[in-house]
């Protein structure tokens, strides 16, 4: 495995893995790799010779007072990690290599990014864009790697893309889950055991949506006032938000038909946590 950490030595790698008749693969990720991302690297591994894991805590994605400073930067374990899952290549640069002068420009995808986690954190869909974009540039991929836990992002990644007929294809991977249906993600650090235990609910109250699907009701206020209780029967947890959306424009919706995500943000202790499932109520 090779390990890069400028834009220029990330280049070389990839042109001569292209010149040799390659398809390049990448993962972008802000490092702390957990079983998640290896599930991303192994659907990389699946369709791309050559796959590239990104790792980068990427500074304009996070708002002010959140918790860029104490994100987990664990990078000899994310080597180890990426070497054990056989990537071929870690593009892993330094903030002024991605961001050498002031930013000023963006890459802003509209309304998508307004509603669900857009309201709670001002920026951050802009900060995502504008860095998969600068990675999509660089490493100029074939195929990208996304995980369904982060679904808004998914949603949001792919649009561009497509809007701006960047040329590679997005591909969104299932949300890997804890044995109690915890979906997994960096910030699960952050939880005490009692927390971990608690933030399965989230998981439950998504699981009486599915259910609710099941037996046939529709209405989707009826939905969540359901996961809302599931969700308050644990004191620790804050609810940020409970929305059930159409998956393509994330307007909420009132009857549930069609694509559909449900998607639930909380704080538990120090961390925020998203998770989501897609429906698909179409014949
Ligand atoms: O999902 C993440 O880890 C980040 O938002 C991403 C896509 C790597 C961009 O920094």
């Amino acid at each position: 495995m090779e390990a890069a950490e400028t834009i220029q030595s990330i280049r070389s790698l990839i042109k001569a893995a292209r010149d040799s008749g390659k398809i390049i693969g990448l993962v972008p990720t802000m490092g702390a790799l957990h079983v998640g991302h290896i599930s991303l690297i192994e659907a990389a591994r699946k369709k791309c010779d050559y796959v590239v894991v990104s790792i980068f805590v990427n500074p304009t994605q996070f708002v002010p007072g959140e918790d860029f400073e104490k994100y987990p930067r664990p990078f000899e374990n994310d080597l180890d990690i990426c070497q054990k899952a056989g990537v071929d290549a870690v593009f892993a640069p330094s903030p002024e290599q991605m961001y050498p002068v002031e930013n000023i420009t963006w890459v802003n995808v509209k309304k998508i990014t307004e509603p669900l986690c857009g309201q709670f954190r001002p920026g951050h869909f802009q900060g995502v864009t504008t860095i998969c974009t600068k990675l999509f540039n660089i490493v100029a991929p074939d195929f990208a790697f996304f995980g369904q836990k982060d679904a808004q992002q998914a949603i949001v990644i792919r649009r561009m893309s497509a809007d701006l007929n960047m040329p590679l294809e997005v591909v969104i991977c299932p949300t890997v889950r804890e044995s109690n249906g915890l979906a997994v993600s960096s910030r699960n650090k952050y939880l005490s055991e009692q927390q971990k235990k608690d933030a399965a609910n989230i998981y439950k109250s998504l699981q009486k949506c599915q259910q609710m699907i099941d037996s046939g009701v529709k209405n989707t206020s009826e939905i969540i006032d359901e996961m809302r209780k599931i969700l308050q029967q644990v004191p620790s947890i804050e609810i940020e938000y409970i929305s059930i959306v159409d998956a393509d424009t994330l307007q909420n919706i009132e009857h549930f038909t069609g694509k559909v995500l449900t998607a639930v943000a909380v704080r538990i202790g120090p961390a925020r946590l998203i998770d989501n499932i897609l429906l698909d109520t179409r014949e």
